[in-house]
Parts: structure tokens; sequence; C-alpha cells
């Protein structure tokens, strides 16, 4: 690709967003950014070091001395690679608290806007269509019932051999869903012109395509619907 193109993918937790983009970036041999890495490696320092987000001058100081990078795939924190370390269920309810912090959000809107603005980029959140890359060339809203983001989570667990308990799974998922959809700083939503892709019944080949089509111009996009 020789002119820069920029796609902002948002949507809720468990939707896909990441194993799409990922595939996505190869394909069209861009890189892949993943914004809720950075805030999960924010929630891993906090944890790390004991402090409490609401408190602001503790927070100030403790982001004031960390650098979050993310760079071939992974997610660096001050240097380290955190990548794995941060894929827990507590650094995911943390990481969903802690993003409701404007000045959390301030910190890594700007490091995010810094990596695509020069380049093509793909980059998925809940923010980046309306607020990181509202400039972006293509923009996509995907989404999934909350019963088949409950499933694909629980299957990811079992493939992982970890016990999970699929009604736990879903209340969980729900409960980021309303915090990430009612929080007062930049709030998940639709923009009037996202590509809404609901994957609940569509393969990943098929969400793909549906994407892929709109991002080369074509006209077969059924599947998914303009907002
Ligand atoms: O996409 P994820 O589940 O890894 O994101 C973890 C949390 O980070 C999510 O619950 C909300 C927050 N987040 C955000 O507020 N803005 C983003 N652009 C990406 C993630």
């Amino acid at each position: 690709m020789n002119k820069i193109v920029r796609i902002a993918i948002d949507g809720p937790a468990g939707a896909g967003k990441s194993t799409i983009a990922k595939m996505l970036a190869s394909e069209l041999g861009i890189d892949y950014i993943d914004t809720g890495a950075m805030y999960r490696a924010i929630a891993l320092k906090l944890l790390r070091s004991g402090t409490d987000y609401s408190d602001e001058e503790a927070l100030a100081e403790l982001l004031a001395s960390t650098d979050v990078d993310f760079r071939g795939g992974k997610v660096f924190l001050d240097g380290e690679d955190v990548s794995s370390l941060i894929r827990t269920p507590e650094i995911s309810e943390l990481a969903s608290a802690s993003s409701t912090v404007l000045a959390i959000r301030e910190k890594l809107v700007e490091l995010q806007q810094a990596m695509g603005m020069r380049r093509s980029v793909i980059m998925d959140g809940r923010d980046i269509t309306t607020k990181v890359l509202p400039f972006a060339e293509h923009k996509f809203y995907l989404t999934a019932s909350v019963e088949e983001r409950a499933r694909r989570r629980a299957l990811e667990f079992a493939e992982k051999g970890l016990p999970c308990d699929i009604e736990q799974v879903k209340a969980d998922i729900e409960a980021r869903d309303y915090r990430d959809t009612h929080r007062k700083n930049s709030p998940l939503t639709i923009t009037e012109d996202s590509v809404v892709v609901d994957s609940t019944d569509l393969s990943i080949e098929e969400v793909l395509g549906v994407m892929k089509s709109y991002i080369e111009g074509g006209e077969d996009a059924s599947g998914a619907e303009a907002h």
C-alpha cells in the first residue's frame, strides 16, 4: 500500500476485534496496534505498585514515569514485554475500571495518535473511531451478541485448559459492556460513518471478506450495514 491508510475498529469486549485486525494487518502489510493492551499494561502497573487510580496525585506520578509501547504485536511496559501477563480476568476488570479515568486516557490517546499519524495502521479499541483516529479512512464497529461473545471467550479458556463458568463469563462481559458504554470519558459509541459488522452468525473468513470489500471499495458487503 503506497498511500497512508488508517483503519479504525471499535466494538465491545470479545467481538473478535483483535483476531480480525491482526489478520487484516498481515494481509495488507501494515502495523496493528491493540490499544486495549495498552490500557491493560497500565492496569498491570497499577496492580503491581498498589496505586489507587482514584488518588490523582499518585496516579499523575505513576503516569509521568510510565512508558507504554506497542511494537511487533507485543505490548511493552517500561521496556518489559508484558503481552501474556495482561490476559487475566483480574487485569480485564482493572483495565475496564481504570480506563474511565481521564488522565490515563489522555496519556494513551496521545501515544496512539502519534503511532497513527504518519503511517498506515490498523487500530482497535473503544474510542478509535471517535477520538484517536477520527480522520481514519475506514471505520468499523465490530460486534456480536453477548451470548456468542461469552461462548467464544469460554472456548478460549477451555483451549488453555482453564476452568470457567459460562454464566460468569457472560456476566463479566455484560458488566464491562455497561461500563465501556456508559463512562463519561470517550464512551464506546457507533459513529455515523462507521460500518457496523455483526459477527454473531459469521465465520472469521466471512467477517474478513466483508471488511476487505469495504476497504478495497467493492460493492459486495453483504452481512454488514452502513450505519
Ligand atoms: O479490548 P480490551 O478488552 O483488551 O480492553 C481492555 C479495557 O480497556 C476495556 O474494557 C476498555 C479499555 N479500553 C478503552 O477504554 N479504550 C480503548 N481504546 C481500548 C480499551
